[in-house]
This record gives C-alpha cells, sequence and structure tokens, in this order.
C-alpha cells in the first residue's frame, strides 16, 4: 500500500457507537480523519452526539485539541446507513462481543466498500483468524484493539489473523501513530492478544489472593496501585526487570512460579456478582458497594484522570531515552 502522505484526506468508518465507538470515533476526527460513524441500532443515534461533544469539549478543556469542538465534530457524519462507508479505505467494527452480530455487521459494510479497504474489529476476545472467516475478504481483515478513553490513551493492538495481509498490517502501523498511538503489531493470532493475556494473569492471582483470605479487595487493589500504577506509564515489564536489576528476577521466578495461581475455572467471587446481575460502577454493584453518587463521583474521577495521566504519558514516550540522547548531541 502506499506510504501515507496526507493522513487527513483518508475517510475512516466505525460501525457500533457504543462507548467505544464513540471514543474511537472522537480520536479519528481529532486525528484529521473525515469520519462516517454508522449506527447499527437507532438507540445508538439518541447518545452518540452527546457522548462524542462531551468527549471533545473534554478535549478542549484540557488541551487535546486546539480548535473549537465544532470545528472536528463537523468532521463526523453520524448515520444509519451503510452506504454512507463506501469511500472509506478503513472500517472499524466496534458491536458487542456476539459473533453473529459481528458476522451480519460485515455482510453489510462488505457489501458497499471497496475491495481495497481494511476491515478491522474492535474485538477483546474473539479471535481474529476466527472473525475474518466471517468475511469475503479474510487477507484484508485485522485486529484493532483500543483501550478506553480511546481518544486519550495510546495503547492500540494491530491484530494479525492467519489470512492477514502484512503489507496491510505495516499501513495500519504506520496510520496509528498518526492518531496519537504507540502501537503494538500482534503478528500471529493469540487469544486475547497481548495486554489482555497480561492483564488477565494478574486477575487470576489478584482472585486467588482474595478468595483463599491472604488480603482482602482493597489490599489487593492498594499494592496494585501503588506498585505496578507507580511505573507502567514510563516502563513495560521487561525495561523494569532492566532497571531493577535481571538477576533477582531470576532466583524469584524459580521459587515463586511454582506457587502462582493456574486455574482454568472462573472464580466464584466473580460468579456471584455476575449472577446477580452487578455490573460494577454502572450500576453502582461489583467488587465494591457504591451509593449512586459515589458511582457517579468515580465515573466522572476516571474521566479526569484519564486527562491527567496522559500529560504524564506524553511526556515519557518509548522513545524518551533516544529523545534525550539526540538534544545531548545537538547541545554539544
Ligand atoms: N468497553 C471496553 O473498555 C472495550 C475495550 C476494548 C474492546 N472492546 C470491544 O469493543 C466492542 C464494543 O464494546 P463497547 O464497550 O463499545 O460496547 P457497547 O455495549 O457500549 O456498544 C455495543 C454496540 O453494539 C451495537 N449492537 C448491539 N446489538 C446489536 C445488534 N443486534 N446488531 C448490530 N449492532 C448491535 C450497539 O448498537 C452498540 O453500538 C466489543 O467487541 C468489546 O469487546 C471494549
Amino acid at each position: 500500500m502506499d506510504k501515507i502522505t496526507n493522513v487527513s484526506t483518508i475517510p475512516v468508518g466505525v460501525v457500533g457507537l457504543g462507548l467505544m465507538g464513540c471514543s474511537i470515533s472522537t480520536c479519528l476526527v481529532i486525528a484529521g480523519h473525515p469520519v462516517i460513524a454508522v449506527a447499527p441500532l437507532a438507540i445508538d443515534l439518541h447518545h452518540a452526539e452527546k457522548r462524542i461533544q462531551g468527549h471533545l469539549i473534554h478535549s478542549k478543556e484540557h488541551g487535546l485539541i486546539t480548535q473549537p469542538p465544532d470545528f472536528y465534530f463537523k468532521q463526523l457524519n453520524i448515520t444509519e446507513d451503510y452506504r454512507m462507508l463506501k469511500d472509506c479505505q478503513v472500517i472499524i467494527e466496534c458491536t458487542i462481543e456476539n459473533m453473529e452480530i459481528k458476522k451480519s455487521v460485515y455482510d453489510n459494510i462488505e457489501s458497499v466498500i471497496n475491495q481495497e479497504a481494511i476491515l478491522a474489529s474492535n474485538t477483546s476476545a474473539i479471535p481474529i483468524s476466527l472473525l475474518q472467516k466471517q468475511t469475503l475478504h479474510p487477507r484484508r481483515f485485522f485486529g484493532l484493539h483500543w483501550a478506553e478513553p480511546s481518544h486519550t490513551t495510546r495503547f492500540l493492538e494491530i491484530i494479525c489473523g492467519e489470512l492477514s495481509d502484512p503489507v496491510k498490517a505495516d499501513f495500519l502501523y504506520e496510520l496509528s501513530h498518526h492518531w496519537g498511538k504507540e502501537p503494538t503489531l500482534v503478528r500471529k493470532d493469540i487469544r486475547g492478544f497481548i495486554a489482555n493475556r497480561l492483564m488477565y494473569a494478574m486477575y487470576r492471582e489478584a482472585f486467588f489472593l482474595v478468595e483463599n483470605g491472604y488480603a482482602n479487595i482493597e489490599d489487593v487493589d492498594r499494592a496494585c496501585r501503588n506498585n505496578t500504577g507507580y511505573w507502567m506509564t514510563l516502563v513495560g515489564v521487561f525495561r523494569w526487570m532492566d532497571l531493577t536489576g535481571v538477576p533477582a528476577y531470576h532466583t524469584v521466578l524459580k521459587d515463586l512460579f511454582p506457587t502462582l495461581n493456574n486455574s482454568k475455572e472462573v472464580p466464584e467471587l466473580i460468579d456471584k456478582i455476575v449472577r446477580e446481575g452487578g455490573k460494577g460502577v454502572a450500576n453502582a454493584k461489583g467488587f465494591y458497594q457504591y451509593t449512586p453518587e459515589e458511582a457517579k463521583l468515580w465515573e466522572e474521577t476516571f474521566t479526569e484522570f484519564s486527562y491527567e495521566i496522559r500529560q504524564l504519558a506524553l511526556k515519557y514516550p518509548a522513545d524518551v531515552v533516544e529523545k534525550k540522547l539526540a538534544l545531548k548531541k545537538e547541545s554539544k
């Protein structure tokens, strides 16, 4: 595929305007794309406009954008009509985690887009190799796994299925830098991709510790926030081992690995919450109990935090040390 010269001319489509579809659309209009945002269910139309405008207003307040929110909003076309996608070169599907529903959405999309256009899914858990077999042109199909809120986070996984075209993967990799991402290219499909495999290994251990009485929920959360939470915006696990001394990890691995939880069952602690209808902050019932006011304040606090942590993250990009070296050379 051609090298990207003028990113803002590439029309992009987003299908599914729930939580993630709205923040992904926001990210894309901020990056300068004309965006066709398709609502597969009419219900999306009621909230999508308000939600995206809210994201743009917050983005202005926190200095993510320089122009007034309306400048970016004008780049967006919210519609129920799939035919509007016909000129889009990248289309990102963000519908619920259900294979049949995703397949019916792909049928609608593929009936209107051109053969070279890239089709991607924001699925968190369905293998890309399975999803791509539901499409007419599996070579142009990828996973594009974002993190909420997509317009402030720099996380993005680009996942190749067994049949994906590596040239198109490179194109997405380059394009995503224009979206303000530090992408991870997942070259071989694996369930959970990279970030969720790491995270769920930690969740499993967290459940084990609480269910077996080693610590309560608050204490596990506190350890997590104040240990990993302290350095993970700067470095990943491998650089962290380099920073703090590799041999010590080698010693600990030998004795600790055999004691870590290896269960394949869904823990009772989460099963019970879900059986009883708990959703977390969304309905004030989760691992913690919330008054409606507390639940709302947690949501607001998370929004505020996501803009602030972004500011810190921007000061420490992956190539922070290379940049410092270049500055040093310049000043010599
Ligand atoms: N929420 C997250 O933090 C997160 C993170 C990464 C990936 N994802 C993935 O992104 C995708 C969307 O998640 P979300 O959190 O935005 O969900 P959501 O529930 O907020 O939105 C779901 C979307 O699916 C559409 N939908 C529902 N039923 C449909 C049907 N019968 N036909 C067509 N469309 C239908 C809705 O209209 C809505 O646009 C999922 O695959 C999810 O796994 C979510």
